[in-house]
């Protein structure tokens, strides 16, 4: 199984998450390759040769950054030749979070599968019987608020890290069964 992962990551947050998605996807598995880049480093080759793709994203005045639309809109050509058809896709996320209430990580997470059912991928969320869910889950994927209640920047939880491996564990498990 070859997976890429790709996000942009200004202060680490948003690595952080990706690093933690790539542990749980090694979990007990051997058979397993995983590429983790930034969005400008992602080549058209990364998502060609990839099973499973996973974009991540801070939220950026609520939407995704731009830097992760540049990998979206340099990957067009693919859609143009129906190349990432039949591909799995997860997203995740990370955000200030300022007022409780995702300061806009859910669109953000939806346009980034809207990308991915554009391509004809089939993409998997996150189930909330899975270990971790309560506390950096959504069914669109993992979240990981990184701001503190004064609006000014902390570091993502622990708990969304965890929620992260499990996605990470859930992504691998599903991609097999669809690759069988
Ligand atoms: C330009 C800019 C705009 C931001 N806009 C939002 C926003 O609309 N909603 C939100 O929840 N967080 C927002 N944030 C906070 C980031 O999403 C958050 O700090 C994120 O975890 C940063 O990820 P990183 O550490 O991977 O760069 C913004 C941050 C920046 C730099």
């Amino acid at each position: 199984m070859r997976v890429v992962i790709a996000y942009h990551s200004d202060y680490g947050n948003t690595k952080k998450m990706a690093d933690a998605i790539a542990a749980g996807m090694r979990a007990g598995q051997t058979d397993i390759s995983i590429d983790l880049h930034s969005a400008g480093e992602t080549s058209l080759q990364d998502l060609l040769t990839a099973d499973v793709i996973v974009f991540g994203t801070p939220v950026h005045m609520g939407s995704m950054a731009w830097q992760m639309k540049q990998l979206i809109d340099r990957a067009a050509k693919l859609w143009m030749e129906g190349a990432l058809e039949g591909k799995v896709g997860g997203v995740f996320a990370t955000g200030g979070g300022f007022g409780g209430a995702g300061g806009g990580v859910e669109q953000t997470m939806i346009s980034l599968y809207s990308n991915f059912l554009e391509h004809g991928m089939v993409v998997i969320g996150f189930p909330k019987s899975l270990p971790a869910y309560a506390d950096g889950g959504l069914q669109w994927g993992p979240y990981g608020r990184s701001g503190n209640h004064e609006g000014m920047p902390d570091t993502v939880s622990e708990a969304a890290l965890a929620a992260a491996r499990s996605y990470g564990s859930h992504l691998i498990e599903v991609a097999g069964k669809i690759n069988t």
